[in-house]
């Protein structure tokens, strides 16, 4: 058995104003009409021996979510839940999905972990990549799928690897770091998605973070005392789910622990970080525009331009991206659109 496990967390504050709180990265819809989340959802819910697909997420997107899926969810397969009261990061997220997972479906079923807010253009490399970590986790190992770097980028986690074994995993490194590791050649991103035998990766956690997994633990045990077995899955009590350290997979895991393993794969794999990533979803003009919506351009070159309701007009600039929406509008030099989170951090500090 395989579940694919979709975490849905973060606001994605680097996609501000169009992500938000109650308006994640997620659930911003493409070109094609389909969001992110959906686009998750469908990623693994078309994979050989699937029945079931289980969504870490908080409270307040329950109902959201489920709508998503329900447009897209042309199997009707299970679709079951673990929401948070508040984000505790990726470890507790997943400490709790294997705890269920191990309840509803034995130690040895497998989880294929998926960010909801990922792009993958090719489904059948996926599949591929799927099915040699499926291989792997089936000895017990803890799988990451790993891609070709195109440049020192510190957001992400580096694995070193030679063919399917792992050196080491650096989540993170520093700028200079990053660019050692891109030169040598020998290192890939991690993408963020894993796959694992639920058994196995609640063994990996009592050896490397069992404050994690005893509190996580404790959480579930008194949030199922308090409701029973819920139809759809499970609510965490937000008292218990407060004692649970903060900290992601990758720094107290997949840093640690001697059984990691790398699918490395090329499956047009993207996280769509900021509004420059987002933007080259969108085919350019001559001028190298990018126009998502009503824009009126004289002498404009290299830019993103995202309308809501409004027509956007622009002269004489190059390398922006304008994101306008009914109640906030974004001008950003392209170059540094990573920075828009700052933006974000500002407001919630205001608010
Ligand atoms: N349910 C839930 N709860 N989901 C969460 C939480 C949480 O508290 N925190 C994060 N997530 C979800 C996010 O929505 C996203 O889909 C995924 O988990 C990863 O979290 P990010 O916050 O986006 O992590 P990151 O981008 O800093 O780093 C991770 O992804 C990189 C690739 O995009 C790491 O795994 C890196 O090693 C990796 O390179
Ligand atoms: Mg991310």
């Amino acid at each position: 058995k395989l579940i694919p496990t979709i975490l849905c967390g973060g606001a994605g504050s680097r996609l501000w104003p169009v992500s938000r709180e109650l308006h994640p990265k997620p659930f911003i819809r493409l070109a094609d009409g389909q969001s992110l989340l959906q686009k998750a959802f469908i990623r693994g819910a078309v994979l050989p021996e699937v029945e079931e697909v289980l969504t870490v997420t908080n409270r307040e997107l329950f109902f959201k979510t489920q709508d998503e899926y329900r447009e897209v969810n042309e199997a009707q397969l299970k679709t079951s839940y673990i929401l948070e009261p508040f984000g505790r990061n990726t470890a507790a997220a997943i400490a709790a999905a294997a705890m269920h997972v191990v309840e509803t479906h034995g130690e040895d079923a497998m989880l294929l972990v998926l960010a909801a807010d990922h792009l993958i253009a090719d489904q059948q490399a996926f599949a591929t990549a799927v099915a040699q970590a499926t291989a792997l986790a089936q000895q017990g190992r803890l799988v990451t799928f790993g891609i070709q770097p195109e440049a020192p980028e510190t957001g992400y986690g580096y694995i070193e690897a030679e063919g399917n074994e792992v050196r080491r995993f650096v989540e993170k490194p520093s700028l200079e770091t990053a660019v050692e590791y891109v030169e040598s050649g020998r290192f890939l991103w991690n993408s963020g998605m894993f796959c694992f035998q639920a058994g196995a990766m609640l063994q990996a956690m009592e050896q490397h973070c069992p404050d994690i997994l005893s509190a996580t633990r404790r959480c579930l045990e008194e949030s199922r005392k308090s409701q029973g077995n819920g139809v759809v899955g499970l609510e965490l009590d937000s008292d218990c789910f407060a004692l649970v350290p903060d900290n992601s997979i990758d720094y107290a895991v997949m840093e640690q622990s001697s059984q990691i393993a790398v699918v490395p794969c090329t499956i047009g794999w993207s996280d769509i970080g900021s509004w420059s990533a987002l933007g080259d979803l969108v085919p350019a003009d001559a001028q190298g525009n990018r126009i998502s919506g009503k824009a009126l351009l004289h002498d404009v070159s290299n830019c993103y331009i995202q309308s809501g309701q409004r027509m956007v007009g622009a002269v004489g600039v190059d390398n922006l991206v304008i994101v306008d929406t009914p109640d906030a509008l974004l001008v950003a030099d392209k170059s540094r659109s990573q920075e828009v989170k700052y933006l974000y951090k500002e407001l919630k500090a205001q608010n």
